[in-house]
């Protein structure tokens, strides 16, 4: 249904009235016990959501709001393998990759079960085989470098896992990412490689995208040009797709392919043969702990009461402030070095999923949907773009992140890892008074007019509402958890906002525009196809290109 429909939905927009004279430091001084009530739990993970804009009433209303748009007739019919994604006429089982249990799950009357474990016991044969070196490169010597050529959800899933467990990689191996078509990317990184003791990986679900087969060309014809032979390829080059034809045409033998299917979205594969460079640098058993962490917040996401259900909280606390708050943002701030890539592997997830504007149905939707997702470590962010979200003009609620444990842990480092991170979720939300301010001042000795007007200056609203998501340990467990979660928060404000969060149409049209300008760079033939400016630019760049 149209949630705007709902009778929940013109309740929270009284509700949102009725915020807008409330500041958090007072509900939190009336009511300090919401400090314990709004805490849920799951897979090791705790969501303290209490410095958020909400109260009972708003969450019932929100709660509501996800049983009128039927959010969980929606998990059941993803979960049960219906072909949720409607315009691609696919079903969406990330789920079934990491389904420890084992049981059933049914495609089109097929159990896809079989399937899935038979590819990641393929993957994680081939994975022991290069850890322990018995895989060896084309002169006998073991691989020592890996590089995964692959872009968007073939790149970032991994990339960021890796990054994030860096204290598990394997002693031997350095991983390496190229997903960027500017070729100072691949040249700066195959500089420093070895091509006899170097695997690429090249992964990619369509098997089409020109930023990937340019790279991996380019990636081959360095190894060649080392005095390999096209029958060395076998020994340096495997590939991850869901396209066998496009694969063997591209020259990697079927054998040396890890297969997926057309119900994994791209931003969804990190938990299938995408995971390959995981399972590799990490190795299968923490790989399968990944899976494991997952799965526990799948189980909690299909069986959790609505009121205690992680996803379904966070979901609906984004669609609060999405659709009655006018906040057009949210910033991910993990608290944990390792964890640098998360915010640009949530931006994909979310904004590729909800960045839609009609409904399942073709309707044009008459509100918000996705938020514009951003971040960065939050330490660092406190001496950059915190400022903002302290004293300017809009509003953005945070999720902070944090480890309680983690490899490598200082415990001297790590008291200020934390002290920070509380801290500024508490000044976020309680801000400074101006009469706070004055006294500060005061006592520093200032007085007069430079008192009155520096105190301006320094008043903080407060206000500002964040989550606190609090891991037990950075670990592949809970990172495996932590990321499932995200991905059913993209999903209960889809089901709420009736999108399709699956397909990605609207990278289409620039790929379409890129190869006819490709082509008039080359040839100069089709420029008139393009706009006035486009056409200059044609210009300009292709007498660059042949200078
Ligand atoms: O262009 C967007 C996109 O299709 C993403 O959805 C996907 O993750 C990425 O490109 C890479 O696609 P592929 O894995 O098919 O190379």
């Amino acid at each position: 249904m149209n949630p705007a429909q709902s009778p929940a939905w013109a309740a929270l927009a009284a509700q949102a009235e009725k915020w807008s004279s409330l500041h958090l430091r007072e509900v939190f001084a009336q009511d300090p016990a919401r400090a314990e009530r709004y805490v849920a739990d799951a897979a090791g993970i705790e969501l303290d959501y209490s410095k958020n804009r909400i109260d009972n009433e708003t969450l019932a209303l929100l709660q509501q709001l996800a049983v009128d748009t039927g959010v969980k007739a929606r998990i059941d019919a993803m979960f049960a393998g219906e072909k949720i994604n409607n315009t691609e006429d696919r079903a969406v089982l990330h789920v079934a990759l990491r389904n420890r249990a084992n049981t059933p799950v049914l495609v089109d009357g097929h159990d896809v079960m079989p399937d899935v474990n038979a590819v990641l016991t393929r993957m994680f044969a081939f994975a022991d085989k290069v850890r322990s070196g018995e895989w060896k490169g084309r002169t006998g010597r073991a691989i020592t470098d890996i590089v995964n050529i692959g872009i968007g959800g073939s790149d970032l899933g991994p990339l960021m896992v890796c990054e994030a467990l860096k204290p598990y990689g394997h002693e031997r191996l350095s991983m390496h990412f190229v997903s960027n078509v500017d070729g100072a990317q691949i040249i700066q990184t195959l500089k420093k490689l070895d091509p006899e003791t170097t695997l690429f990986v090249i992964a990619s679900k369509t098997f089409t995208t020109i930023e990937t087969l340019t790279n991996a060309n380019s990636a081959r014809a360095w190894f060649l040009a080392s005095g390999a032979s096209e029958a060395d390829i076998a020994k340096h080059f495997v590939a991850v797709s869901t396209n066998g034809p496009k694969v063997s045409a591209f020259g990697i033998s079927t054998d040396n392919m890890f297969g997926f299917w057309d119900w994994v979205g791209g931003r969804y594969s990190l938990w299938s043969a995408i995971g390959l460079p995981i399972a590799l640098y990490l190795g299968p058993d923490n790989f399968k702990a990944l899976l494991e962490g997952a799965h526990a917040i799948d189980q909690h996401f299909r069986t959790a009461p609505f009121e205690k259900n992680l996803p379904v909280l966070m979901g609906l606390i984004g669609v609060w402030y999405a659709n009655f708050l006018a906040s057009p943002s949210v910033v991910i701030a993990p608290y944990n070095q390792n964890m640098h890539r998360l915010p640009a592997y949530l931006q994909q997830l979310d904004m590729e999923s909800n960045g839609k504007g009609v409904r399942r149905d073709g309707e044009k939707v008459e509100y918000k949907t996705g938020p514009i997702i951003w971040g960065e470590p939050g330490i660092n962010g406190q001496h950059a773009y915190f400022q903002l979200l302290h004293q300017g003009t809009h509003l953005i609620p945070l999720d902070f992140i944090l480890a309680l444990d983690q490899a490598d842990l200082d415990p001297t480092h790590h008291a200020v890892l934390i002290s920070s991170c509380l801290a500024q979720s508490a000044a976020l939300m309680r801000g400074k008074t101006a009469d706070e301010a004055r006294a500060e001042l005061t006592k520093a000795g200032v007085s007069g007019e430079k008192l009155e007007q520096l105190v301006k200056h320094k008043t903080f609203e407060g206000n500002r509402p964040s989550n606190m998501l609090v891991l037990d340990a950075l670990d592949p467990k809970h990172l495996g958890a932590l990321i499932a979660l995200y991905e059913h928060k993209v999903f209960v404000q889809g089901a709420v906002w009736g999108i399709n969060s699956y397909d990605q149409w609207g990278v289409e049209l620039g790929k379409q525009l890129a190869s006819g300008i490709q082509n008039a760079l080359k040839t100069g033939s089709g420029e008139d196809d393009y706009d006035a400016s486009t056409q200059r630019l044609i210009k300009l760049a292709r007498n660059r290109l042949t200078t």
